[in-house]
């Protein structure tokens, strides 16, 4: 293949519209102590679609609560703000790329590869820490958004990549790096820093690929980069249609024993996920 222009993803990068003022206002109100959950559902409210997409969720067999949920502010107490601040980020970033790429992205299947990623990373980290759960969530949700890029710059000459790849995380990487002189991790770090993420969250795209990389961090940001790692390759293999005892990396062995995760429950989110990227897929305007 012919070398594709990095220049051409920095125009891409350039020309992407700035995340909705609304939701930064909503950030920065989750983000500030004295916020309380009526002051974060006047905001939202203001936002019909993200009310609509939160009592859609809330409401989802994903979720999980008995009884209808019909108001924004029980919302809000339901999910905590962290799972708000998550949802939302995670939301407006899906609808920029879904409006533009979605029918290129269907044929790398990189939305169930990204929902799947979202799912394993919440359900591990889940039993590690249920605080961090929907932090890993969004991580997971969003650690390829570079690929993204590359798919709004080359489209099909991207999806021959893919293709080439063969499902290796490893291949992808070397492939993006010769043919356009950098890879999804790094340009999806440069998304995530123009649409000003979380620091942390920055880096967990930096070096979802080498989380021993992350070892500066803080412990949790280290333990998420290291689910989000594992939760790759339990969506890849999941859409392989192979057992996560067949993952060809070393390193996702290692870090399960660290983590001390039981096979049992690899296995059981593995075989739940198809599952569950369907009943997410909804909440994201993708059914
Ligand atoms: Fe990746
Ligand atoms: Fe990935």
């Amino acid at each position: 293949m012919s070398r594709l222009s990095l220049e051409e993803c920095t125009n891409v990068i350039n020309g992407l519209p700035p995340l909705s003022s609304a939701l930064n206002r909503l950030l920065s109100a989750l983000e500030n102590d004295m916020a309380g959950a009526n002051d974060i559902a006047r905001i939202i409210s203001f936002d019909q679609a993200l009310s609509a997409n939160i009592l859609r969720l809330v409401n989802s067999a994903y979720y999980g609560y008995p009884n209808q949920i019909t108001s924004i502010d029980h919302a809000v107490v339901i999910l905590g703000f962290n799972a708000i601040k998550s949802l939302a980020l995670g939301l407006a970033v899906v609808n920029i790329f879904t409006e533009k790429v979605y029918k290129e992205s269907k044929k790398m299947h990189f939305w169930e590869h990204s929902l799947g990623t979202a799912v394993a990373s919440r359900l591990l980290m889940s039993k590690i820490n249920k605080n961090y759960s929907e932090e890993a969530f969004t991580a997971g949700l969003l650690h390829d958004i570079g690929k993204m890029v590359f798919l709004l710059s080359f489209k099909d000459d991207y999806v021959k990549l893919y293709d080439e790849a063969k499902g290796d995380s490893n291949n992808m990487q070397f492939l993006e790096s010769e043919a356009i002189g950098a890879d999804h991790a790094k340009v999806g770090t440069h998304i995530a820093k123009k649409w000003c993420f979380p620091s942390k969250l920055c880096a967990m795209i930096q070096y979802h690929h080498t989380p021993e990389k992350l070892k500066d961090f803080d412990q949790m940001t280290v333990i998420t980069g290291c689910i989000v790692y594992m939760a790759n390759w339990v969506s890849h293999m999941s859409i392989l249609g192979k057992k996560v005892t067949d993952c060809p990396s070393e390193k996702f062995f290692q870090l399960k024993d660290i983590l001390k995760i039981p096979d049992e429950l690899l296995n059981a989110i593995h075989s739940s996920l198809n599952t569950h990227i369907n009943e997410i897929k909804r909440f994201f305007n993708m059914a």
